[in-house]
């Protein structure tokens, strides 16, 4: 894997390493939207000039809900912002992380599939194996609003691919047979409704 990533030489701030996953300020945690809802299913929008203080002042909440939850992964729709930004970082030894993207773009895919069982911070507690291009070229922009260019294969790929699919208001069960799909979905509903 690491021969495939050109990680960007600093992507965020320290302080939201998963070292400090414990020492996560409790004031930095946003409340995690739940499936079925509206604005998981919505397009984002791009985030632009005016949204530079929205962006910079959600990435570390966004970085502290994720490794929080404990995930490796989370779309600003996720928490209630319909724009176009994801967190991910799969703290793995050679990965690049934590990445904050901004306008993320899948540039290109591998025809070669791989296929890992995902779950979703907001279809808590469901499973199922997707497949997807193995290895995937993404452009964004970072938190300076510099263009970064990023290949990954592996885990990253398949999370980034999960990320970026939030965007669009697709979810890892829209991958799946509907039968299956509504089995997750009516199972998430019943363990959502005994929580309640
Ligand atoms: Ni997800």
């Amino acid at each position: 894997m690491p021969g495939l990533m050109s990680a960007p030489d600093d992507t965020s701030s320290n302080e939201t390493s998963p070292q400090a996953a414990e020492r996560i300020d409790p004031a930095l945690l946003l409340p995690i939207v739940i499936a079925p809802s509206a604005i998981l299913k919505a397009k984002a929008k791009p985030v632009g000039p005016g949204d530079e203080d929205t962006v910079r002042a959600l990435a570390p909440k966004m970085l502290a809900t994720m490794y929080k939850a404990p995930g490796i992964g989370l779309a600003a729709p996720q928490v209630n912002v319909g724009l176009r930004m994801v967190v991910v970082d799969i703290q793995k030894a050679g990965s690049p992380g934590p990445l904050v993207m901004i306008n993320p773009e899948v540039v290109s895919v591998s025809q070669e599939l791989n296929t890992y069982e995902e779950g979703c911070l907001s279809l808590p507690e469901q499973f199922a194996e997707v497949t997807r291009p193995a290895v995937v070229t993404v452009r964004y922009q970072d938190l300076s609003g510099k263009k970064e260019q990023l290949t990954a294969d592996g885990l990253l790929a398949t999370c980034i691919q999960h990320e970026i699919d939030h965007l669009n208001g697709v979810l890892f069960v829209d991958h799946l047979s509907a039968l299956k799909r509504n089995m997750i979905m009516r199972k998430l509903a019943k363990e959502q409704k005994r929580k309640d």
